[in-house]
């Protein structure tokens, strides 16, 4: 049996907590693991004096595939940097998957089944900013390129073939941003002639947030650049449950880090009552990006089966602390 080389990043907050559950979750299953715990995030700037050691970004990419927790941003400190978004550019992470599917029992709005495929690495975050003026004019440049645009937009083909999915978004602005919304537009539709299989819809951003509102169980892929998705798979988490429940994965050709959408939390730490299953939904990403499919589904069963029973965290309405809300989530999968 194939052995799984996983590089675990606890990081801050309850980070450590609902990373170890997944672990304890992952090590339920029939499968060969090698797990391997790295640092990243503010207590590693503490302890190494950098939140993001050269070390870990080595283990990322010698790993199968990564499962991040999550970091504490702390206030004002000269050359911190955020860890996140070093880790993304670093390691060329260059499409943020994020998946919107509804759960049963939960406030969820029906019938929900969407990625959310957004380019990670350039459009208006693209970092180049400068003052004019003496400072009564800021410009931030948004970069699209050719290159970065076509691996995204075949990204989220590939997945659309792999899921069955048969319908793509490409979302855009192409109206007013002519010439960056254009060219991202008219790459997706040279893309879609090696995709005969799948239909390649366009729709402008303001539209699309509006649809998404109205009627979001009409979408099955939306591609769009930066910003537009940063935004988009905010709002459409929230028609699945949120915060607790959301999961998203950063993929690059030789890194993949899957991690809940959620942050460090700093209240809830030692109360038992973060709830793991953003992070085990991120799990079970992992396990499909390694192509163990049907265990991946079978974590995702487990989980829905834990909420139809209330057997959850006091968020979604339970009294179960993390500890033992991860049982059940074991127990189901054995
Ligand atoms: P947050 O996501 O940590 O918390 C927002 C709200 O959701 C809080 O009320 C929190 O108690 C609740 N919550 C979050 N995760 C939960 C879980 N698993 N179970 C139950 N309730 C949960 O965002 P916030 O408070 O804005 O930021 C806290 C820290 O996290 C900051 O330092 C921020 O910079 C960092 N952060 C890190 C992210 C990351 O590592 N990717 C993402 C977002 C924030
Ligand atoms: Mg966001």
């Amino acid at each position: 049996m194939k052995r799984y080389r996983i590089c675990l990043l606890p990081g801050d907050g309850i980070g450590p907590e609902v990373i170890a559950s997944a672990r304890n979750v992952l090590e339920s299953l029939p499968l060969e693991w090698d797990f391997v715990e790295c640092g990243i995030g503010y207590d590693e700037y503490q302890r190494s004096g950098s939140p993001l050691p050269d070390s870990t970004i080595e283990q990322i990419r010698n790993a199968d595939a990564t499962l991040f927790g999550a970091v504490t941003t702390p206030p004002n400190i000269p050359n911190y940097f955020s860890p996140v978004v070093q880790m993304r550019q670093t390691l060329e992470l260059y499409a943020n998957l994020r998946p919107c599917r509804s759960i049963p029992h939960t406030s969820s709005r029906p019938n929900i089944d969407m990625i959310i495929v957004r380019e990670n690495t350039e459009g208006l975050y693209s970092g180049i900013e400068r003052l004019e003026d003496d400072g009564n004019k800021a410009i931030t440049e948004r970069i699209i390129t050719r290159k970065s645009s076509e691996r995204i937009i075949r990204k989220a083909f590939e997945l659309a073939r792999s899921t069955n999915r048969k319908t793509i978004h490409v979302v855009h602005k192409a109206n007013v941003l002519r010439q960056t919304c254009g060219l991202f537009r008219s790459v997706a539709f040279e893309i879609a002639k090696d995709y005969p299989d799948i239909i390649l819809q366009e729709m402008l951003v303001d539209t699309c947030a509006m649809e998404l509102v109205r009627a979001p169980e009409q979408f099955e892929v939306i591609v769009t650049t930066n910003l537009f998705g940063d935004i988009l798979s905010d709002e459409a988490c929230m028609f699945v449950g949120g915060l607790g429940v959301a999961s998203s994965g950063n993929i690059g050709t030789d890194a993949a880090v899957f991690e809940p959408v959620h942050g460090s939390a700093p209240t809830l730490v030692g109360t038992g009552n973060a709830n793991p299953i953003a992070t085990f939904l991120a799990a079970a990403m992992m396990l499909d990006h390694i192509h163990e499919l049907e265990h991946a589904n079978r974590l995702r069963s487990s989980i829905e089966d834990c909420i139809a029973n209330n057997q959850v965290t006091i968020d979604l309405g339970g009294s179960l602390t993390t500890v033992q809300m991860t049982l059940q989530v074991i127990q189901r999968l054995n």
